[in-house]
């Protein structure tokens, strides 16, 4: 997407600025301060740049300030109109999935596997946000996250570097939209590619904690995704939390100016995590605000969020010249042109419109097929599911049957848990009581005793709702230990007990441990904490109104011990030693996993060219595929490859393409994929991205075990 070119009104701006109002463009104050009155005042003097409608510094969990359209419209008069230059505020709100209407977590939208679900998803996002009079949201959140405790996996798209990048590029494309001048005008937000960089490679999965990456691991597994994100338009970015390598980023010149701004070429602006500058000071690599907003801003960081050692200190700073004023107006450049590019010098208020505040038919459709058609189907059998209503009677139980706000999940500052349909809702608006007998109390004998009794009573048919709350992960919200809360797994197994057919519904935040539940259930379905439609989606998956389609973007462990787990690993000297003395080594489901209510068969997988130059265009690989069963559905053809022999050892397997494809019953098909040769490539011990010569295998299959392979040789 082409950036317009306000250079000339941006110079003009400069020179009339005064140092006081340029280090005022860097600052991102929250929205929430005690004294108003002071906040207007800052403002009108100019020392105020954007404003972060939030209250608290990890908002994702907690109720966050909400100020209304007018209350914006008028601070944003006072810029305007009584600031020196009137140079507009731009606001920032962590607009994570959905707006009032709340979508399926990140996670949970991964698992579509479908780059058109979540650019609608953020594309609905930003228009319900923009009649708020939201400018820039917080996301998407592009960290690669290989270790479920961390409560932040939620907020991802999983563990795979091109499946990040693919859906997070269609995340920013979603929010900007396609036209950068008439962004504002449509609806749309500015995006931002976070957390620059490693985040969540954080030790033992506990949150803002160090990471140890080696320049092989970053470049190839951490990067890619903002490389994809910049590539797709995306304006700005957000430093992040962790130090890495003995360098907080938010203080890296390396991180922030040689590899993102120099290398790939990124000519937005770099906002800071909440406070993340002051933050320099825990790190222990900055004595004080001053030494903090020093390293900071000589990084290449351009805005602050929060904290106030630009503020204190940038002036000081430029006197004895440790700042020069080359990076002060770069700086104020990189925000001034987002703030033009957003066309808030031409038009910088909402109008006010009370009906977009409510939410509409189309976003609750759009959330209610998300949260169908990511649901994932992990087992089924002898048909279980889908249920039919005729079916005869079915108890409904379990602690996550009638919640609401819990399936929201994490950063849903703008949801309203009554906005949700709870799953026991929607069995009832569809099925009707007679058709039920639920059981909701918190005391799981209660529920067995009930089970038992009507086992014998015209009970035909349990569904059981168990998982997690979504406080239990986002920001500032780990785990050590990824068991479902205590007693639920007991309870599903007494429920198996009983002997009638046992449909298990898992909500959650993050991969839980489900060996147990999937060994003794018929059937299992898993939903990432799915939106105010969860009830309504899930129950359309279950009887299969709408096609569950979900498949793993993150690889389920067995045990919390076996973390990191994740397809994409090295191979080691011996890969035939066990992992473990009294564990499998082995993921319980790998990525790329998840059934369908028919089902698929991958017989043969041939290559157009066996050979092909380093610089063609395209490998075309073709999937011979089958649909088995009885049911039209969707199968994810995935394509992994392998290199045998390089300079640098590489991943047993990396993804290198995926392609949905829908069979009916009996049909088979070639499927055509196209396999640009660069998927082969990497960076190399210069840094340098690079396809070596030399043979490749690339599987092909239904998950990341695929066994067809076919060789190719890469001239
Ligand atoms: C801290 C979080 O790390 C970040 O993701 C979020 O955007 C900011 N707080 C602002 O709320």
């Amino acid at each position: 997407m082409p950036t317009p070119n306000f250079d000339k009104p941006i110079e003009n701006l400069l020179t009339q600025l005064s140092t006081r109002e340029k280090i005022g463009q860097l600052f991102q104050e929250k929205a929430e301060c005690e004294d108003r009155e002071d906040l207007r005042a800052r403002i009108r003097a100019g020392e105020i740049g954007s404003l972060i409608l939030a209250s608290t510094p990890f908002a994702g969990n907690e109720t966050q300030i909400t100020l209304s359209v007018e209350d914006l419209n008028e601070l944003q008069r006072i810029a305007i109109e009584e600031s020196p230059h009137g140079i507009p505020l731009i606001y920032g709100r962590d607009i994570i999935h959905g707006c009032r209407t709340v979508m399926p977590v990140p996670l949970g939208q991964a698992c579509s596997w479908d780059e058109s679900l979540v650019r609608e998803c953020s594309a609905a996002a930003a228009k319900e946000a923009s009649a708020r009079g939201v400018h820039w949201t917080f996301s998407p959140m592009i960290d690669i996250s290989r270790d479920p405790r961390w409560g932040r996996v939620v907020e991802g798209y999983g563990e795979d570097p091109f499946l990040v990048g693919r859906l997070g590029a269609a995340a920013v494309e979603g929010y900007q939209g396609d036209q950068l001048h008439s962004m504002k005008q449509n609806g749309h937000l500015i995006a931002c590619a976070k957390h620059f960089i490693g985040y969540g490679a954080s030790e033992g999965g506990r949150d803002y904690n160090t990471t140890e990456i080696t320049e092989h691991t970053l470049r190839n597994v951490y990067m890619p995704p903002f490389r994809k994100a910049l590539e797709h338009g995306c304006l700005t970015t957000m430093s992040s939390f962790n130090e890495l390598n003995g360098e907080p980023p938010s203080g890296s010149h390396r991180l922030l100016t040689e590899l993102l701004k120099e290398e790939l070429g990124f000519a937005g602006m770099i906002v800071s995590d909440w406070a993340a500058v002051t933050e320099l000071i825990a790190h222990g690599i900055a004595a004080n605000n001053s030494e903090a907003a020093r390293i900071a801003i000589n990084a290449g960081l351009d805005m602050e969020m929060v904290s106030r050692a630009f503020l204190e200190s940038l002036e000081d700073l430029l006197e004895t010249e440790a700042v020069s004023l080359e990076r002060l107006d770069d700086a104020v450049r990189r925000v001034l042109r987002i703030k033009f590019c957003f066309g808030l010098f031409d038009d910088p208020y909402t109008a006010i419109r009370p009906e977009a505040l409510e939410i509409t038919p189309k976003a609750r459709s759009l959330a209610r097929r998300a949260a169908a058609e990511t649901s994932i189907l992990l087992k089924n059998e002898g048909s279980t599911l889908p249920l039919s209503p005729t079916a005869g009677k079915t108890l409904l139980t379990g602690p996550l049957l009638n919640v609401q706000k819990p399936l929201l999940g994490t950063w849903a500052m703008d949801g309203r848990g009554a906005d949700a349909c709870a799953y026991l809702t929607a069995f009832t608006d569809a099925w009707g009581p007679e058709k039920i007998l639920t059981h909701e109390t918190a005391l799981m004998d209660q529920g067995l005793s009930i089970a038992h009794h009507h086992a014998l009573n015209g009970v035909d048919q349990i569904v059981v709702f168990v998982g997690e709350d979504s406080s239990r992960g986002g920001e500032h919200y780990s785990v050590s230990d990824l068991s479902l809360p205590p007693g639920q797994v007991e309870y599903v197994e007494q429920l198996a007990a009983v002997g009638l057919p046992l449909i298990v519904v898992v909500t959650a935040g993050r991969p839980l441990l489900i060996e147990r539940i999937l060994r003794c259930a018929n059937a299992v379905l898993y939903s990432f904490h799915g939106g105010i439609e969860a009830g309504r989606g899930v129950l359309d998956a279950l009887t299969g109104s709408t096609e569950p389609r979900g498949r793993l973007p993150i690889t389920f462990p067995r045990a919390t011990g076996q973390i990191p787990i994740y397809y994409g690993r090295k191979n080691t000297g011996r890969p035939w030693s066990n992992a473990y003395v009294e564990q499998l080594p082995s993921p319980l489901l790998p990525f790329g996993f998840g059934l369908s209510y028919t089902s698929f068969e991958c017989t043969e997988l041939t290559l157009a060219n066996e050979r092909i130059s380093n610089t063609s265009d395209s490998i075309r690989a073709s999937v011979h595929v089958r649909n088995t069963g009885e049911r039209s559905g969707h199968a994810l053809i995935q394509i992994y490859g392998h290199d045998p022999v390089s300079s640098l050892s590489r991943p047993i397997r990396f993804l290198c393409a995926y392609q949905w494809v829908e069979l009916s019953p009996g049909e088979n098909k070639d499927v055509i994929v196209p396999i640009p040769v660069n998927r082969l490539g990497f960076y190399d011990r210069n840094g340098s991205f690079v396809v070596e010569p030399g043979e490749f295998i690339l599987y092909a299959g239904l998950d990341s075990n695929a066994k067809l392979h076919a060789r190719l040789r890469v001239d």
